[in-house]
C-alpha cells in the first residue's frame, strides 16, 4: 500500500497521530490526516481540564469532534488521558485525599461513560512513575491519595467501558531502565491479582541528547510476554535528514517484529503542529510535504 494507516492494516497494526480539533477545518492537515492514519489520538481534548473544567459540569465538544470526524473518515480512536497528574483542573490541582479520590473515580466514569463503544484503547493512567533510577512512583495529588490510586483508576474505567482496551502510558520507559523495569513490576502485579490491565503505551519522545535505546524493541516483547499488548502511543524524533529517518524506521521494524505490538502513534501530523516544533521531530514538513523519515517509516512497514 501507499499510505501509512493502509500499510500498518496490511500488517495487522494501525498507523496513528495526535489530532487538534482546531486544525481540523485546516484542508492541507485534514488531508493528510484522512490520507495517512486511521488512528487518533486527541491532543489535549479529553483530557481532565478540557473534560470537566468545572467539578461535575462535563464539557465534551471538542473531543467530540474529534471523535465525529474520525467515525465519518473510517478511524479509530485512541482515548488520552483519564488520570494524570499533568493538564488537571484547577479544582483538582487543588484537592487531596478521599475527596480527589472520589472526583477522579467520578472523572474517569463519566468520561469512559460518554465514548462508551467509541475508543479502541483508553490511556487510563499517563506518567505515574518517576525519573531516574530510584524506581518508584511520582509524587503527585493522586499518588498522595494512596497508592492504589492507579488499579482503582483501571477498575473503573473497566466497569464504565468494558469493551475499550486499557493502557498504562508512560515516557522514559522505551529501553530497558530503572522507571521501565518499575511499571514492568506494576503490570506483572497487576496481571497477578487480576487488576484489569490490556496494554502498556511507550509515548517514545526521543531526544537528540537521548537517542533511540538499542533494547527497544527487547523492551516492548518483555511486556507483551506478561500477556498485554504494547503500543507506540506519542511518537515523535526530534533531527532531520538520514538520521532522523534511520530512527523512525528502526521503531516501525521494531513494532512489526513484536506480534502483540498493535500500533503506531505519531505525536501530530507536520513539524509545525508538534509540541515541540524546534526538534521538527515528525513526518512531514511544515508545509505538509512528506520528509525522508516519512518515505523510511512507510518503506519499513
Ligand atoms: C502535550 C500536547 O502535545 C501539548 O499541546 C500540550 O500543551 C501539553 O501536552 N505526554 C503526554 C501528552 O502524554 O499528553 C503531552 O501532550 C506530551 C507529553
Amino acid at each position: 500500500a501507499t499510505t501509512l494507516g493502509a500499510s500498518a492494516a496490511e500488517k495487522g497494526r494501525y498507523f496513528g497521530t495526535a489530532v487538534a480539533a482546531y486544525k481540523l477545518s485546516d484542508a492541507t492537515y485534514s488531508g493528510i490526516l484522512d490520507r495517512e492514519f486511521n488512528m487518533i489520538t486527541p491532543e489535549n481534548e479529553m483530557k481532565w481540564d478540557a473534560t470537566e473544567p468545572t467539578q461535575g459540569q462535563f464539557s465534551y465538544s471538542s473531543a467530540d469532534q474529534i471523535v465525529s470526524h474520525a467515525t465519518a473518515h473510517g478511524q479509530r480512536m485512541r482515548g488520552h488521558a483519564l488520570a494524570w497528574h499533568s493538564q488537571q483542573p484547577s479544582w483538582a490541582q487543588n484537592m487531596s485525599g478521599t475527596a480527589l479520590r472520589n472526583a477522579m473515580v467520578n472523572h474517569i466514569t463519566n468520561v469512559a461513560t460518554h465514548y462508551k463503544g467509541k475508543i479502541y484503547a483508553w490511556d487510563v493512567v499517563n506518567e505515574a512513575f518517576a525519573d531516574g533510577g530510584g524506581g518508584g512512583r511520582r509524587d503527585s495529588n493522586l499518588q498522595r491519595t494512596g497508592n492504589d490510586w492507579i488499579e482503582v483508576a483501571f477498575r473503573t474505567a473497566r466497569a464504565a467501558d468494558p469493551g475499550a482496551k486499557l493502557c498504562y502510558n508512560d515516557y522514559n520507559t522505551d529501553g530497558v531502565n530503572a522507571k521501565s523495569n518499575a511499571v514492568y513490576a506494576m503490570v506483572q502485579d497487576f496481571k497477578s491479582r487480576g487488576v484489569p490491565i490490556d496494554c502498556v503505551g511507550f509515548q517514545s519522545h526521543i531526544n537528540s541528547g537521548s537517542p533511540l535505546p538499542s533494547d527497544y524493541q527487547a523492551n516492548l516483547q518483555r511486556f507483551a510476554n506478561l500477556g498485554v499488548d504494547v503500543q507506540i502511543t506519542e511518537l515523535d524524533i526530534a533531527g532531520s535528514g538520514t538520521a532522523q529517518a534511520n530512527s523512525y524506521a528502526s521503531v516501525v521494524k521494531a513494532c512489526l517484529a513484536v506480534s502483540r505490538c498493535t500500533g503506531i502513534t505519531v505525536w501530530g501530523i507536520r513539524d509545525s503542529d508538534s509540541w515541540r516544533s524546534g526538534d521538527t521531530p515528525l513526518l512531514f514538513d511544515n508545509n505538509g510535504n512528506k520528509k525522508p523519515a516519512y518515505t523510511a517509516a512507510l518503506d519499513a512497514i
